[in-house]
């Protein structure tokens, strides 16, 4: 998802001399495959939008492989860059490093102030070193490494499988079965009382094309709007956006996860980057992109647990 935002970011601002590579051309795990593939593009300018991704089960089953092969696509990238000379480097986290008790809004300097949430710190600790590294290159080479911690994504091309989906895709793929199958009551996992900050991806895209195209003053910064919101507003917004009739049932059995997670995202805006992309805008233009690839998704089972 971030890495094709990112893609066509950068080709409507006019860059034409774009290099990638899916999984299945390049395993970013393999260092002796990144070495040749550096060694013969000499990238000036790297943007790490790779990383094992998932939930708090695919973390919890998977734990060894969330931990070691983020850290391997990320070393492997990160030292290339170093060792080749690129003179950009964007290195893409996630809210997750922060301290799971941290006070909200949580701002770049809370990093390693105190414990991680237990269910993805594999994924965190990674996510960490990654920052760790670009900061030890920025301070040990006075070089221009960078990382953007993005808060809660979603957009075209996110996924919507309701076993490792995220909430708003979720909700989208759920009242749209609803609608369609006239079925007039949808249920939700928890309270719906939980505050969720939303970033659409081609937000976060921007927020990398301003990162590449200025030299920012510190290693870390935060990427989100700044706003948030009830996960019960969502669904209304969700529901309302595509038109489902009928009635929302709050699952209070299943887990909220924390109350509230929002970023203080007033470092980047000294910077000068602002989000543009109104929550209902984006999830007008996520639900047509959805409806557009919706065969695909109606081959995966639903789960309605
Ligand atoms: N989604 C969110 O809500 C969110 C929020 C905050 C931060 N982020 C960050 O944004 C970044 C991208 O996330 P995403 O949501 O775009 O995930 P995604 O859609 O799953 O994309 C991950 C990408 O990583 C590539 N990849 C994984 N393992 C690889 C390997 N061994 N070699 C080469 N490529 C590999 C995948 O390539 P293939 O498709 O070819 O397998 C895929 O293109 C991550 O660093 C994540 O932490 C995401």
């Amino acid at each position: 998802m971030v890495g094709s935002a990112i893609w066509r970011a950068l080709e409507s601002k006019g860059y034409t001399n774009l290099i990638g590579r899916t999984s299945t051309e390049l395993d970013l795990r393999s260092q002796e495959a990144v070495n040749e593939y550096y060694k013969k593009e000499l990238p000036e300018v790297v943007i790490d939008a790779a990383a094992r991704v998932g939930g708090i089960l695919a973390n919890s089953e998977y734990s060894y492989n969330f931990l070691m092969e983020n850290l391997q696509i990320q070393n492997n990238l990160i030292d290339a860059a170093h060792q080749h000379n690129s003179k950009k480097f964007i290195f893409l986290g996630s809210s997750c490093i922060y301290p799971k008790h941290a006070p909200q809004p949580l701002k770049e300097e809370y990093l390693l102030t105190g414990s991680l949430e237990s269910t993805n710190e594999w994924y965190a600790i990674a996510k960490i070193a990654g920052v760790k590294a670009c900061e030890a290159i920025r301070k040990q080479y006075g070089k221009d490494f960078v990382s953007l911690m993005p808060t809660n994504l979603y957009g075209p091309h996110d996924n919507f499988d309701l076993k490792t989906s995220h909430v708003l895709p979720a909700m989208i793929r759920k009242f749209n079965e609803a609608k369609e199958n006239n079925h007039s009551s949808v249920v939700l996992w928890g309270s719906g009382t939980p505050m969720r900050e939303f970033l659409y991806v081609d937000d976060l895209a921007d927020a990398v094309v301003f990162a590449l195209e200025n030299q920012l003053k510190h290693n870390l910064y935060n990427v989100g709007t700044g706003k948030d919101i009830t996960i019960r507003e969502l669904a209304e917004t969700i529901q309302e956006i595509v038109g489902h009739k009928g009635s929302i049932e709050w699952d209070a059995s299943k887990p909220d996860g924390t109350p509230r997670k929002l970023l203080d995202i007033s470092r980047l805006n000294q910077e000068g980057w602002k989000a543009k992309i109104k929550l209902e805008n984006g999830i007008k233009e996520t639900y047509k992109w959805f409806l557009k690839n919706e065969k695909k998704f109606k081959e995966m089972k639903i789960d309605n647990s």
